[in-house]
């Protein structure tokens, strides 16, 4: 059973489609006979799912080309950005073409953004292959790579013209990246459905051993909830921040400890729990609450305690390169109860380390 999800931004509208064995639907992917393609992928997804891909379009008569880019999070540069662009310009690619990533939020965020930017911008098309992307980074248009001063720090928000989501994929995924996939879905109940939270509290052992209807049915909403996000503030000017739940924290973490050692959604993990603390230090947010946020990380099979060899003043200079920060001063996505947050500025330094310290 397939499942479409449409994202309203006008002219900029597009589907998401849900589904099992989309690899090899060719109608999903919007594509006419005559259209030139370049897949970009890496070279742990290549060999699953790339040649299975490029038969279905050439047998569509679409001529396909590919670029292999290096996999991890640590590739996610202005490097791999580039190879990807050279492999458009060195197979004469021209505005009609259309660029498709095939992979985790790696290849989706660093492909967008090479897309946005090739003779200007051309469309392109996100397949994600892991739970993170399929639920979070293949949606919403934000595209970018890291610096090593900061993570996501330079991009472009750009959108792709359709999004096919093959729950297949994710049987070929090793248990730890499905665990961190979950951290952005539990991130949906947190910032804005506690009935969804409620409804993870209980299927979390099906989503873990992947049932295709616990699934579907997971995808499919948390699709939603950030379609509805994004149509109603697309460029994050204010409503979208709510995505960022633990994100402050988690960059934090990412970059300091070197991009790739703790995966994204482990760093969310933990950048959670932090944030949650720090609802609580400013009375915002009881005990209880917190302790079924980490029960639930817990049973996600993701870590809820901070890495011992990051200090906790090392955690500031990273959060004030934030990109919700706008007068100098932190702004935090915080939990209130199970499905609200406030974006609040927190003033008071000690009390963030204070948080960061007690996790
Ligand atoms: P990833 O892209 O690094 O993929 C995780 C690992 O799984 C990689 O080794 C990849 O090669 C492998 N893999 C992917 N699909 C597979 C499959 N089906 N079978 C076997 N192996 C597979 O990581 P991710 O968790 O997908 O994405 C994290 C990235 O997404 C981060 O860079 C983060 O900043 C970004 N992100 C972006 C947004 C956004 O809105 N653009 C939102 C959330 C996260
Ligand atoms: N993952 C954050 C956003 O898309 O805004």
């Amino acid at each position: 059973m397939q499942k479409i999800l449409n994202v309203a931004l006008e002219n900029r509208s597009y589907p998401i489609t849900i589904g099992e064995n989309l690899l090899s639907q060719f109608e999903h992917f919007k594509l006419h006979s005559g259209q030139r393609v370049l897949i970009a992928t890496n070279d742990t997804i290549a060999p699953l799912y790339l040649q299975h891909l490029i038969d279905m379009f050439e047998a569509h008569g679409i001529k396909t080309d590919f670029v292999i880019v290096p996999d991890g999070e640590q590739y996610k540069t202005m490097e791999t950005w580039n190879q990807i662009l050279t492999a458009l310009l060195a197979n004469n690619h021209t505005r009609n073409s259309i660029l498709i990533a095939l992979g985790g939020g790696v290849i989706g965020d660093v492909a967008g953004f090479a897309a946005s930017a090739y003779q200007r911008g051309i469309k392109f098309i996100q397949v994600p292959t892991t739970l993170l992307s399929q639920v979070d980074s293949s949606v919403g248009g934000k595209t970018a790579i890291n610096h090593p001063l900061g993570k996501n720090m330079i991009g472009a928000f750009y959108q792709p013209q359709a999004v096919v989501i093959d729950i297949n994929c994710l049987k070929t995924l090793p248990p730890r990246e499905l665990s961190a996939g979950l951290a952005e879905v539990i991130k949906y109940g947190i910032i804005m459905d506690s009935e969804f939270f409620n409804w993870l509290e209980t299927h979390i052992d099906d989503l873990l051993n992947l049932d295709v209807d616990a699934l579907s049915y997971c995808i499919y909403h948390c699709c939603k909830l950030k379609a509805q996000v994004v149509a109603a503030d697309e460029t994050e000017q204010d409503m979208r921040a709510i995505l960022n739940l633990g994100h402050t924290y988690g960059h934090a973490i990412e970059a300091e400890l070197g991009y790739g050692n703790w995966l994204h959604g482990e760093a969310v993990s933990v950048g959670m729990l932090m944030a949650a603390q720090t609802a609580k230090l400013l009375g915002k947010l009881t005990d209880k609450d917190i302790q079924r946020i980490k029960n639930l990380l817990i049973k996600a099979k993701l870590p809820v305690k901070r890495p011992e060899q990051m200090t906790i003043e090392s955690y500031i200079p990273h959060m004030l390169r934030d990109k919700k920060v706008l007068s100098g001063q932190i702004r935090l996505v915080l939990p209130t109860k199970i499905g609200a947050v406030e974006v609040i500025d927190v003033v008071d330094k000690q009390l963030i380390l204070e948080a960061i310290s007690s996790i």
